[in-house]
């Protein structure tokens, strides 16, 4: 399983990631803020989404037209919610990965894993540093963590380079609403009730004040197809729930 998290000491005292952090200073703190609220990770996610986060994945993987016997990565792959759902549609021929780069994420994947499972494996690393080969995949996956890299274009660059040139990579991320009122309302939502219900699970808010904030801070689907499109891919967005998340549906360009 690799190497295994250990506690690292926080790069800044502010809970909140402010501008100007290095790379490695942003790795640290968002591992150890996945390992803050790994226990209750899973309730907050359907608690705060009211359910929709499992509907976004299912459209997900619907996208990714999975078929029997293919090999699937989800990348930053957390509790697995995107694997468990991979799964059953590529069969026991097929197989399926998940990589993360915060063990006690991870630890919760695995337990659970049944036993029947068996095409499934887990796998700690970083989705910076794909340990793969050039065109391993016939789709590679990403949900909800393409703002919490420390260098979102080397992180796509290396997802790409993994899928198989007919393949796709399916970046799942929370959106932007184009309503502004649906917008503002949505901000709102994500620094209030969404941060009230993580302090309640966890008794901590500052894990919650920094999701908040990156999803308001994070690419507009404009930007992100552009720095898809500079990695010599092509992207579909796709606006789900009014924009409250977005999916893009990517492929390489032929070289
Ligand atoms: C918001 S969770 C998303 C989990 C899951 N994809 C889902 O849909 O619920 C983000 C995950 O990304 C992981 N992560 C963030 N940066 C990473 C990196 N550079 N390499 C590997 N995992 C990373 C975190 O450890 C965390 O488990």
């Amino acid at each position: 399983m690799g190497e295994r998290a250990v506690a690292e000491p926080m790069a800044s005292s502010s809970p909140a990631l402010p501008a100007g952090v290095s790379p490695t200073e942003k790795r640290q703190f968002v591992r150890r803020l996945f390992s803050t609220i790994a226990p209750r990770y899973d309730w907050f996610n359907r608690l705060a989404s009211g359910g929709l986060a499992r509907r976004w994945r299912i459209r997900t993987i619907t996208e990714a037209k999975l078929e029997p016997g293919m090999r699937v990565l989800d990348v930053c792959t957390g509790t697995g919610d995107l694997v468990f759902l991979a799964a059953p549609k590529v069969g026991s021929t097929g197989h399926v990965v998940g990589l993360d780069f915060t063990w006690p994420m991870l630890a919760r994947a695995v337990s659970k894993t049944s036993r029947d499972e068996r095409h499934i494996a887990w796998l700690q690393g970083d989705a910076q540093q794909l340990p793969f080969r050039h065109a391993t995949f016939d789709r590679v996956l990403i949900g909800f963590s393409t703002r919490n890299l420390s260098d979102l274009r080397q992180g796509l660059t290396d997802m790409l380079r993994i899928v198989k040139d007919e393949g796709q990579l399916l970046v799942l991320e929370t959106g932007r609403p184009a309503h502004p009122v649906l917008r503002v309302g949505y901000w709102i939502f994500l620094r209030t009730v969404a941060r009230f219900v993580g302090w309640a699970l966890t008794g901590r808010a500052w894990p919650f004040t920094y999701l908040a904030r990156s999803a308001q801070g994070f690419l507009t689907p404009a930007q992100m197809i552009a720095l898809l499109t500079s990695c010599g891919a092509t992207a579909r967005y796709v606006p789900l729930s009014g924009g409250l998340a977005s999916l893009y549906v990517v492929r390489k360009c032929p070289a």
